[in-house]
């Protein structure tokens, strides 16, 4: 038998074939050399709820975006793809305020009603634009339960009486999540 290089993901399932950096960035190249603003506008369908205009931007002094471009349009999803160290995140960094913003615009909203929150730090971005960063793991408070999480999640609401109100809906909908609601967040599944 030859030598399997079977790559593991997260440990479900893997892949076979995994391509270089070098190869995705050559891919990349070729397609970003080609894209124009007006064909990012139009992926959008020419009204897009997210622009980044001319972004530069990084951590500290180090810029990781060069003048990034995009746009979508409100029910849209967009998949990042790229290697590690790519910046992928930074794009979502940037949108929520965490980045070092050198240049640039980051606008939200129809038509043209668009918010520049390009400024915002983080609390701001959620408060007045009501953009939430949501990360692929390790986004709970794993030290509470996973009802009082659920109230956090309504932090922004009138009353606390409210979020709970609306954390027995979210409840009442998934029982699996019911039946562990004074589980520790961190317990997981
Ligand atoms: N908090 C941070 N402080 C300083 N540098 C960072 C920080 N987060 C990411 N970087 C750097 O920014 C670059 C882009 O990283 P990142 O956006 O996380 O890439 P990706 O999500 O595409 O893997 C990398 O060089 C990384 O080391
Ligand atoms: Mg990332």
């Amino acid at each position: 038998m030859t030598e399997n290089k079977l790559s593991t993901g997260y440990h479900l399932g893997g892949v076979d074939t995994v391509i270089s950096v070098d190869d995705v960035n050559r891919e990349a190249a070729k397609l970003g050399s080609d894209v124009t603003r007006e064909q990012i506008a139009a992926l959008a369908a020419n009204d897009p709820y997210v622009v980044i205009e001319g972004l530069n931007a990084g951590y500290g002094k180090m810029e990781v975006l060069h003048d990034f471009n995009l746009q979508v349009g409100r029910g849209q999803s967009l998949c990042l793809i790229g290697p590690n160290g790519a910046g992928k995140s930074t794009v979502l960094h940037s949108i929520y305020g965490f980045t070092h913003i050198f240049n640039g615009h980051i606008l939200i909203g129809d038509g043209e009603h668009k918010q520049d929150i390009t400024k915002l730090g983080a609390n701001q971005t959620l408060k007045q634009a009501r953009i939430a960063y949501i990360l692929q793991d390790k986004s709970v408070f794993p030290n509470m339960t996973v009802e009082e999480n659920l109230w956090m999640g309504g932090y922004l609401l009138k009353s606390a009486a409210e979020a709970k109100e609306r954390a027995e809906r979210v409840f009442a909908k998934y029982d699996r999540l019911a039946a562990r609601r004074r589980a520790l967040a961190r317990e997981g599944s």
